[in-house]
Parts: structure tokens; C-alpha cells; sequence
């Protein structure tokens, strides 16, 4: 929407925006803006402004950003001991808020998720994150502010992953390691992506271009339709053949693979006897677990042993990929089989 303005040589405007301000008829709601040689200064709507001051015109202004706070907790109107119970830090995914919220605030819940979605930038929704349960791993989450579905699209990586935070695993946390991996693939190299949700992994990997193939297993079809949905708008069905199957299913018949990452950080090594004979010689197994810090050589020690002893292993490397409890963290061990 145009407003009046007026248009004045550069090296008059700071003289002329100093004499508008004085009587009241600058409007400082709006940006100056900038034309070659001159200036147009932003007027109050009635305002009668002296001739031989500049050329009276209309122009589109920009709003004038005013900083706003630096953390959502100031938005939450909270008697100062409850605020302290709240959480210093959200998941934002798309244009989706997800924040745990304390027990003990679980009737301040409307006003937390109001700050949020005030506070952060293109929000449309923001869910209480009751954590993921059952076998596919799913989120619960219910709306506390805003509205619309729980489908969105997930940038990450240089990448759009189509996401259902109520219908399918998805987590904003392991987006490095999603790129770590895809990092680590060399040209030509054929991969498993077992239990890929929707696909982070599989995407990423895609996306890098390096590998011959990429098989994507998941339980969960739903997911399975995501990461299909993701796949066609970027042309990469050719790339990645997205399978709904259970593991127990699909492990048996399946091929060895230079690359196998097994993402199912509380009960992967159950499967990981089954997963060994899919590494192939030199293959590396990226392997996630949910580890209490105190047991790491324990756990260590218990992932080699479910490798078994028909191939040597060797572990070239295990890291935190972010804290789990105040006791644990979600580990990454990548493990190689040896030559022969
Ligand atoms: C923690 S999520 C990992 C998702 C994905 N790799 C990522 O990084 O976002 C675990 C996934 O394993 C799948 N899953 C669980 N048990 C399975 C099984 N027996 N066979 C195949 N997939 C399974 C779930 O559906 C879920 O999507």
C-alpha cells in the first residue's frame, strides 16, 4: 500500500528529515527510502509539509523492523518461580514449534505456546512434544498454539524433506549426522538405509550423488510415502527405491552393500547378528544407540560382540551425536569389516 512521502536531494535529507521530526511529521513507522540522488522520507497522513522542503509523492514503504526479544521466555507472562521451569530451548521443524513442556506447567501450556509462535519466524503451529513411543516410533504431540496439519516440509542439508510430525519418526537434532554420513559415501558405493523414517539419510545421500544406489527400509509406510513424496519432487527415484517392510522381512534376502546405516538407537542390536552379513568387505555399518555414559565400553563391546566373529571388526569410530537423559546420550559407532 503506497503512503505519502517526501522526495528530497541526498545531501538535503538529513537537514530535512531533522526538520519533519521536529514538527511531528515524520512517520517513523516506515523506512526511508533510497532512489539514486535522493531520499524519500516517510510523512504522517495529515501532515501539511512546506513546499521549498521537497516534492510530495506516494510511495510502497517497508515497515521499520524494531528488535524484538532475544528469548521466548520473555513472552511467557509468569510469576518469576514458574518461569524458571521453563524450557531454555524447542525443535523447530518446518513451520512447526515443538516444545517440552514441564509438568508443573501444563496449565500455562496455551500462553508457552503463544510465545513461541510469536516468537519464532514463520511459525504456524506450535505441539507439546510428548516424546515418540510404540515400534514406528512415533511423536505425540498436541497442538497448543496456532493451527493446521502436522505435515510440513523440513529443510535441512540443502535439502526438503516432506515430513507428518504425528504420523511419522522425525527429529531436527541429527541433521549433521544425516550430512556426516553422506559425507562419508565414495562414488559408487551402493547403501542401506535401514529404518529410515523418512528418509533424512537416504535424502542426504541422494542429494551428495556419490553412490550407485541407495536401498530405504522402513516399517513404517506412511513414512515410507513421505520419503516417496520427497523423492519425486527431487527426481531422485532413480537414486533411492524407497521398501515398506520390517526388517525381519527384508533382511534375509538382501545383498551386501559397501554402506549400512541401522538407525534404531533402542533395540538395533537385536538385529545387528542378521545386519553383519549385509556389510560387505571394507563395508562400513553406521550404527546408532541410545548408550548411558557410564557403559560405553560395555555397550562398545556388546556391538562387536552381536557382529559376531565370522569377519573382523574394527570400530573407526563412536561419538555423541547429542545428549539423550541427564545419564545418556545417542551414540554414533561406525564400525568396518575387514578385507576378508
Ligand atoms: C529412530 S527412527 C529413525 C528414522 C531415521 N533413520 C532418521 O534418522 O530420522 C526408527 C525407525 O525405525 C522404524 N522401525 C522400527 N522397527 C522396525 C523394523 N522392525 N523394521 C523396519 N523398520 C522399523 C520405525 O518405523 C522408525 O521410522
Amino acid at each position: 500500500m503506497t503512503r505519502p512521502g517526501l522526495r528530497v536531494p541526498r545531501q538535503r535529507g538529513e537537514e530535512v528529515r531533522r526538520a519533519l521530526r521536529e514538527s511531528g511529521l515524520l512517520d517513523t513507522a516506515w523506512e526511508i527510502c533510497r532512489e539514486a540522488d535522493h531520499l524519500v522520507l516517510p510523512l504522517v497522513p495529515e501532515g501539511a509539509v512546506p513546499s521549498d522542503l521537497g516534492e510530495r509523492v506516494e510511495r510502497d514503504f517497508a515497515p521499520v523492523r524494531r528488535p524484538g526479544p532475544s528469548d521466548y521466555r520473555e513472552l511467557v507472562a509468569l510469576p518469576t518461580a514458574e518461569r524458571m521451569l521453563l524450557p531454555r530451548s524447542f525443535d523447530v521443524v518446518g513451520d512447526i514449534v515443538l516444545v517440552r513442556v514441564p509438568e508443573e506447567l501444563e496449565s500455562s501450556k496455551e500462553a508457552i505456546g503463544a510465545a513461541l509462535l510469536a516468537f519464532v519466524p514463520g511459525a504456524r503451529l506450535v505441539g507439546a512434544d510428548r516424546g515418540v513411543h510404540g515400534p514406528e516410533r512415533r511423536r505425540e504431540v498436541e497442538r497448543i498454539a496456532g493451527s493446521g496439519p502436522w505435515k510440513t516440509r523440513h529443510r535441512e542439508n540443502g535439502i526438503e524433506l516432506d515430513v507428518d510430525l504425528a504420523l511419522a519418526y522425525f527429529s531436527p537434532r541429527l541433521a549433521r549426522e544425516h550430512e556426516r554420513v553422506a559425507t562419508e559415501v565414495a562414488r559408487g558405493d551402493r547403501v542401506y538405509d535401514l529404518c529410515c523414517g523418512v528418509g533424512p539419510f537416504a535424502m542426504a545421500i541422494a542429494h551428495d550423488g556419490r553412490a550407485r544406489a541407495v536401498t530405504a527400509v522402513d516399517a513404517n509406510p506412511v513414512a515410507i510415502e513421505l520419503l516417496s513424496s520427497s523423492l519425486r519432487r527431487y527426481r531422485y527415484t532413480d537414486r533411492v527405491l524407497a521398501v515398506a517392510a520390517r526388517l525381519e522381512a527384508f533382511l534375509p534376502a538382501a545383498e551386501p552393500r559397501e554402506r549400512v546405516v541401522l538407525n534404531l538407537p533402542h533395540e538395533g542390536i537385536k538385529y545387528l547378528p542378521s545386519v553383519a552379513r549385509l556389510v560387505g568387505p571394507r563395508g562400513r555399518l553406521y550404527y546408532y544407540a541410545v548408550t548411558p555414559r557410564a557403559e560405553l565400553d560395555g555397550r562398545t563391546q556388546a556391538i562387536m560382540d552381536a557382529l559376531g566373529s565370522e569377519a573382523t571388526w574394527t570400530i573407526v569410530e563412536r561419538h555423541v551425536v547429542h545428549p539423550y537423559s541427564p545419564l545418556s546420550d545417542l551414540m554414533a559407532f561406525v564400525v568396518e569389516r575387514a578385507e576378508r
